[in-house]
């Protein structure tokens, strides 16, 4: 099936200010996949995105994050600063430069902070920030799609369900992200023969894209509780009846994992009942963009859960799953957690580099543990923080392993 929006990538001629603009704080980044640095020393080459909105602020602290914790595990990055959304709108009047693009798929992961603001709310969709996110995830084929959603014992406070419903959720939504409806065709908006406007939309899964996520989520089950549940709308929808079909069949080559199979409805009322009974939750597009973010507000705050975009070969895309909170861009409100765990699974899932990401993912629980809280996972007696210094607490709390472990 056409990924129809890749086709609106379109080449841009770079204006100077434009390359200004693109920060690289290493020397010219190495083209070979983690090529050897000095010795004993790894290298990896990251693109960072920073967006619009908060986007900016939390990648640069989790930029140092991910500089800090890699250090101290003999990793060296060097990392290249690109444009996306309405940030490259704004510089060169589309979403995603071909330049990106390219910078992107040469590297060895990619780390985006968030896309979208009012101010381009009102543009035409194939000159919506959205729009250029869509694009990066096709161009990169990053079809799976982890989600985790962690009640952390730290946080169960801030979560809107009971204490009792909440604590010890561990939950994974693997989404599908490179097909059905939203890259489906024909999609449109047309004239019918009675002259009114018409909107539509295609659903559509073939057998070896509902096979590849399936095998992702049978895996990822695998190394987690062995407990798969994958959520369609069989009762209703063709593409969601050949899904059931296929993910059943797979189940053979599964037998340590235990698969089960619910409706939507049922999975979103589910959620909230009883999120307990979940561990591995496999779903399509539309349905894993829904239910992730109703998973994360299990845990208290959107702001705390990062997500893993994964291909078959090639880089993968890192990025909080909170959108780009205009309103309180450029306060140093934002909760930069959320980046910084995003950082932790380029490491774990990106690079294969999990003893770094332990460092950072203990660092958070460091930071939460001594009661730094930002204002959206704030409850009386926690101390109060802006992103800046969470961020330093975190920092503080990777050098702070370091000397507990020497
Ligand atoms: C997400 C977002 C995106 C999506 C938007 C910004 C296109 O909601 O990553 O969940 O719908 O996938
Ligand atoms: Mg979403």
């Amino acid at each position: 099936m056409a990924a129809a929006l890749q086709t609106n990538i379109r080449p841009v001629k770079f204006p100077a200010t434009f390359r200004a603009l693109t920060k690289q704080s290493s020397p010219a980044p190495f083209r070979v996949r983690c090529a050897a640095a000095s010795p004993g020393k790894k290298r990896y080459n990251i693109t960072l995105l920073p967006g619009d909105g908060i986007g900016p602020e939390v990648i640069s602290i989790a930029k140092n994050v991910l500089q800090q914790a890699g250090s101290l595990e003999g990793l060296e990055f060097s990392f290249q600063e690109m444009p996306v959304g309405g940030a490259a709108l704004d510089l060169v009047g589309v979403p995603l430069p071909e330049e990106t693009v390219s910078a992107a798929k040469e590297s060895d992961a990619v780390l985006l902070g968030a896309i979208g603001g009012y101010k381009w709310d009102k543009n035409e969709k194939h000159l919506k920030p959205e729009t250029g996110l869509l694009q990066l995830r096709a161009g990169l084929k990053v079809f799976a799609n982890l989600r985790p959603a962690t009640v952390l014992p730290q946080l169960v406070d801030a979560s809107t369900l009971k204490r009792e419903v909440a604590e010890g959720v561990d939950l994974m939504v693997v989404r599908e992200l490179t097909g059905g409806i939203y890259f489906g065709v024909p999609r449109g908006i047309k004239t019918n023969e009675n002259g009114e406007e018409v909107g539509y939309n295609t659903e559509v899964y073939a057998a070896h894209e509902i096979d590849r996520i399936a095998r992702v989520a049978f895996e990822t089950a695998r190394k987690r509780r062995g407990k798969l549940c994958s959520v369609d709308k069989a009762n209703v929808l063709d593409a969601s009846i050949l899904w059931r079909r296929r993910v059943t069949a797979l189940a053979a080559e599964y037998p340590d994992v235990e698969l089960s199979h619910m409706y939507v409805d049922n999975a979103a009322m589910q959620l909230v009942r009883d999120p307990k009974q979940f561990d591995t939750i496999v779903t399509n597009n539309i349905f894993g963009d829904i239910l992730s973010d109703e998973a994360s507000m299990i845990t208290g705050s959107i702001g705390m859960l990062p997500s893993a975009s994964l291909s078959d070969s090639g880089p993968g895309l890192f990025e909080p799953i909170h959108g780009s909170a205009p309103d309180i861009a450029g306060q140093d409100k934002a909760n930069p957690l959320a980046t910084i765990l995003s950082a932790a699974m380029l490491l774990k899932y990106g690079l294969g580099e999990e003893k770094a990401a332990k460092r950072i993912e203990d660092a958070v629980l460091g930071a939460l543990n001594k009661g730094f809280r930002t204002g959206d996972i704030y409850s009386a007696g926690t101390k109060l923080v802006g992103c800046k210094e969470m961020g330093e607490e975190v920092l503080k709390s990777v050098d702070s392993h370091v000397q507990a472990s020497v």
